[in-house]
């Protein structure tokens, strides 16, 4: 589903790949800096195997930067603070011209930062890369950015048995909108391998449903990890017209990057978890039929909000007496959607006013130490 100017060197950015690009670029930021401060980790490794040309045009066709060059900005300042530690970044497309562009713009190696771009298919650098993931110490990061629903889950294999996080874009508006009318036997190939079906007609029941897709690709992730202990978030991005175009799925055997992607992405939707335009109805009040007589609020579950969480947690501990609130918001730490951390206070607040919990500090009788409880309300919530 190549948008008409993929083939542009310069090709235009709409208001959700930007989004994407401010998601990437606000997580690689504290992802590095966090392991370069870990004494165990010897370099980083950033790879986007489908890089494009590094820059865009935005709608008023000002010049933007897309995730190559912000990232080896991050990464050559992070590089500076470590010069015992190496970073190295392999940029790849298989369009030459965008390369040698990104080439001309990319900024200077320094002795412990390096950049080797390459234009060849990404399939073909990742076996090249992945036949060396076991070098010890080293802590990689691969982007998988197709503009359409294309991945080749071989190449991909060796980077969810090793130590590293994998992100991809699972472009779902791609099957949604094609797969009733594939004519194409390679088209239909190309499904086949992405959505890892024995024969094309098995999706045609998938039809335009987005979910089954994207539980589609979930479950080939979870079958491909192995039995190590792994860590899926996935978000999806809108266009102005409210269509889901993609869904950002990191993957990661660490669950402090798991943590950090989940809070990342929420603050880059601005405290939401997409950025589809909810058109003001969120924390609307409206009659709740299942519990007569009460009010609640609209769930949109495309675009959760703080208050949603808070919902969340009330009907998980409702009636719980002196829960230490620790544990409350740890409880959100599997979650694959609600963050555990940057919410704290808003969630506090909302379970206080909105959900009738009560809030007080106490001591442990075995260890003595302060700490504080809440009390949740039984049933569902009233704002009356
Ligand atoms: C969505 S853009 C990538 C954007 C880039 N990752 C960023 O964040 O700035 C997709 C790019 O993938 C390239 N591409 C598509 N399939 C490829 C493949 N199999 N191998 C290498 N490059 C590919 C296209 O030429 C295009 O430039």
């Amino acid at each position: 589903m190549a948008s008409s100017n993929n083939h542009e060197t310069i090709s235009r950015a709409s208001l959700h790949t930007q989004k994407k690009f401010e998601l990437i670029e606000k997580y690689i930021m504290p992802w590095a800096q966090k392991l370069m401060n870990n004494s165990n980790c010897k370099g980083l490794v950033f790879i986007d195997c489908m890089c494009n040309s590094g820059l865009y045009y935005d709608a008023n066709n000002a010049l933007i930067e897309g995730t190559p060059l912000r990232v080896s900005r991050i990464l050559r300042n992070i590089a500076g603070q470590y010069p015992c530690k190496h970073v190295y970044l392999y940029f790849n497309d298989r369009d030459e011209a965008k390369t040698a562009l990104l080439s001309e713009i990319v900024p200077k190696e320094t002795a412990n930062f390096h950049i080797e771009i390459t234009s060849k298919d990404a399939s073909e650098l990742l076996r090249t890369i992945g036949s060396k993931l076991s070098q010890p110490n080293l802590h990689y990061f691969l982007l998988y950015d197709p503009y359409d629903a294309n991945i080749d889950w071989e190449a991909l294999l060796p980077f969810f048995r090793h130590w590293g996080e994998v992100m991809i874009n699972h472009m779902v508006s791609d099957p949604v909108r094609a797969i009733s009318q594939v004519k194409k036997k390679s088209t239909m190939q190309k499904y086949e391998g992405t959505y890892m079906v024995s024969d094309f007609e098995k999706l045609v029941p998938f039809g335009s449903d987005k979910t089954a897709y994207e539980k589609r690709i979930l479950q080939i992730i979870n079958a491909l990890k192995g039995k190590r202990r792994y860590y899926v978030a996935a978000y999806p991005f809108y266009n102005t017209q409210n269509s889901q175009m993609y869904s950002l799925i990191h993957c990661t055997s660490n669950p402090v990057g798991f943590e950090l992607y989940k809070k990342t992405a929420w603050q880059t939707f601005g405290d939401h978890s997409s950025n589809k335009n909810n058109h003001g109805r969120e924390n609307q009040l409206m009659l709740d039929f299942d519990g007569p007589g009460t009010l609640t609020t609209q769930t949109d579950e495309s675009c959760f909000t703080v208050l949603d969480i808070a919902k969340y947690i009330h009907y998980c501990f409702k009636g719980q007496r002196d829960v230490p609130l620790e544990a409350v918001y740890g409880s959100l730490k599997s979650h694959p959607v609600f963050p555990a951390d940057g919410y704290r206070s808003q969630i506090r607040d909302y379970l206080k006013s909105d959900f009738g919990a009560e809030i007080k500090v106490a001591k442990d009788p075995v260890t003595g130490k302060k700490e504080t409880r809440i009390s949740f309300a039984e049933g569902k919530f009233n704002y009356e």
